[in-house]
């Protein structure tokens, strides 16, 4: 076999986690991809909240950011493990923990960065189900927004989520491109 068959197991086998700000849809993304690429996808807030038996808020609002980051640092070892999930959707602080970026590139996942502007992101977040405890206003999302942003940057691939392009047209174009 010539060298295209290792590019295809390679591609095959490629397993990604999607970052980006809170309300830039990584979960619907994740979503779509998995449909088409066939194959398990995890989303890190849903397994959190599964693992801990109560909702993201109640951990946040009951014991702090600091003890919620370290639910998340652990529940993301977990996801981690699964070695069958290609598609990992994180929650949107997960990836400005460092040791949480390092436990992703030493499992071998490539990142990928939904980037979107803050006013797309905040529109989503305000007409949302999901409660999001560390914006529940548009001061502290926005400066939320701006610190992250050169973490964000530090991910392998960044796709610009522009407000005309549904959750499936990105999907498709991170399965052409990081999927190809
Ligand atoms: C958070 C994002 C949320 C959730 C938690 C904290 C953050 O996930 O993990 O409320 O710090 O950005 P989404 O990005 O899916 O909203």
């Amino acid at each position: 076999m010539g060298d295209d068959s290792g590019k295809n197991t390679a591609r095959a086998e490629k397993r990604i986690a999607l970052t980006g700000f809170m309300g830039v849809g990584k979960t619907s993304v994740a979503r779509h991809l998995a449909q088409m690429l066939r194959c398990e996808r995890l989303d890190l807030d849903s397994l959190i909240e599964i693992n801990e038996q109560r909702r993201i808020v109640e951990i946040i609002d009951g014991e702090g950011e600091a003890a919620y980051r370290k639910i998340e640092t652990d529940n993301l070892k977990l996801a981690l493990g699964k070695t069958s999930v290609r598609i990992l959707s994180l929650g949107g602080g997960a990836w400005t923990v460092a040791e949480n970026r390092d436990l992703i590139r030493e499992s071998g996942l490539t990142s990928v960065w939904l980037e979107s502007s803050f006013n797309h992101c905040w529109n989503n977040i305000r007409f949302s189900k999901k409660e999001r405890p560390l914006a529940r206003n548009k001061i502290a999302a926005r400066k939320l927004f701006d610190d992250r942003q050169e973490i964000y940057c530090l991910a392998d691939w960044h796709f610009i989520v522009k407000p005309d392009l549904t959750s499936f047209d990105v999907a498709r174009q991170i399965h052409e491109e990081v999927f190809s």
